[in-house]
């Protein structure tokens, strides 16, 4: 069929980790059809169970596929290029999508290419706000991932930062699961939060001191497990003081205080890439950037930085649904590949610990640095 969709149409497919999702998007960035198929099994246990999102993903992905297609409108045979999430993330869920692709490419005799998951939360917003283009400061921040880099063009960026331990969505997660809240974590904080007060707990605010300087190597970077610690002792001491009950009753003000602190980290990371770049332009990308606090102090805060014009001065995210795992950014994603005349082989795989593309590290060395997780 030929629509009156602009070409190539790409399909994108999501299956790193416990999201099943397939996206068809055209060269205007139309997302024609989109279906997240979230995986509930891991939910009693607290976090994702690897082998159990493979056999889940397996299940799942012709059914995720052909919804997707009846969305759009279009047929298998008339999507032009397929494109897949080939690392970072949980290897045998990643196979299944990349076997998927491959099959179907060489069935169809299409080309397909591999993306990047970070690349392609970094590609999110701009689905939905044309303007979230480079140059920008990006803050991606999920469940494996923390870094700060500026985007100087798609494709080219530059590491400013990284965590040094745990992620953002990580620490979410632990905490989340130190004070009985449901997985995934960052929602349920976020929710419990809502009643809490943040200031009745004052936690640490972990590698951020105001004697750093730019070059120094702590400028940037983050870490989570210090204040994943504090958080494992105030609710010991909560538990002592206060007895059976006592942190259920201060449960609200526990979430709500870890939260300010986590959110307080990132937005003040993010304002020193700001202030060296002097780009007052800010992505957010990855399923922390859902965090409504993160969004609006981040947002208050660039507003009142001294760099660029205020009308300048823009926090870009994509809806909640966009910012999570999807297929609408791997599609998007493997477009810009696409474009820049990058296919993958048929010998190509994926890779549970894949380099981030066009990445350099903030001395300008390398090309494949890759983040600690
Ligand atoms: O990007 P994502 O969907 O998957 C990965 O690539 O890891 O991010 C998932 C992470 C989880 O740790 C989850 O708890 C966190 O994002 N998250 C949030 C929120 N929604 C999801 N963290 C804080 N606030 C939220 N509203
Ligand atoms: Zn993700």
């Amino acid at each position: 069929m030929t629509g009156a969709w602009a070409r190539p149409l790409v399909l994108g497919l999501e299956t790193s980790c416990d999201e099943t999702s397939a996206s068809v998007i055209d060269a205007e960035d139309r997302i024609l059809g989109h279906v997240i198929l979230s995986q509930d099994v891991h939910e009693v246990f607290g976090g994702v169970v690897p082998e159990l999102a493979a056999r889940a993903h397996l299940q799942k992905v012709d059914a995720v596929v052909d919804r997707t297609l009846r969305e759009a409108g279009v047929a298998l045979e008339d999507i032009d290029v397929f494109g897949v999430t080939t690392g970072p993330g949980l290897i045998g869920a990643l196979l299944v999508g990349v076997c998927w692709t491959k099959a179907v490419a060489w069935g169809l005799d299409r080309p397909w290419v591999g993306v990047h998951h970070m690349e392609a939360h970094l590609f999110a917003p701009s689905l939905e706000v044309p303007e979230a283009e480079p140059p920008f400061v990006g803050l991606l921040v999920s469940g494996g991932h923390t870094m700060l880099i500026h985007a100087e063009a798609w494709g080219r960026y530059r590491l400013l930062g990284q965590t040094r331990d745990d992620a953002a969505g990580e620490a979410f997660d632990k905490v989340a699961k130190l004070l009985g809240l449901p997985y995934p974590g960052g929602p349920s904080i976020q929710r419990t939060a809502v009643d809490g007060d943040p200031k009745r707990y004052r936690l640490p605010r972990p590698m951020l001191r105001s004697d750093q300087r730019p070059g120094d190597a702590a400028y940037y970077d983050v870490s989570f497990s210090g204040l994943k610690t504090a958080v494992v002792e105030l609710v010991r001491s909560v538990e002592e003081e206060g007895g059976e009950g006592a942190v259920e009753a201060a449960r609200a003000d526990i979430a709500a205080s870890f939260q300010q602190a986590a959110v307080d980290v990132l937005v003040a990371k993010t304002m020193r890439a700001v202030e060296q770049t002097g780009c007052p332009r800010v992505v957010l990308g990855g399923g922390v950037s859902a965090n409504t606090l993160l969004r609006a102090e981040m947002a208050r805060v660039l507003s009142a930085t001294p760099v660029g014009e205020a009308g300048d001065r823009h926090v870009f995210t994509a809806s909640p649904r966009l910012s999570l795992d999807n297929g609408a950014m791997v599609a998007r994603a493997a477009r810009f590949r696409y474009e820049q005349g990058e296919t993958a082989e048929m010998s190509d795989s994926a890779h549970s610990g894949m380099p981030f593309p066009g990445l350099t590290t903030e001395n300008g060395s390398g090309g494949t640095a890759q983040p600690r997780t």
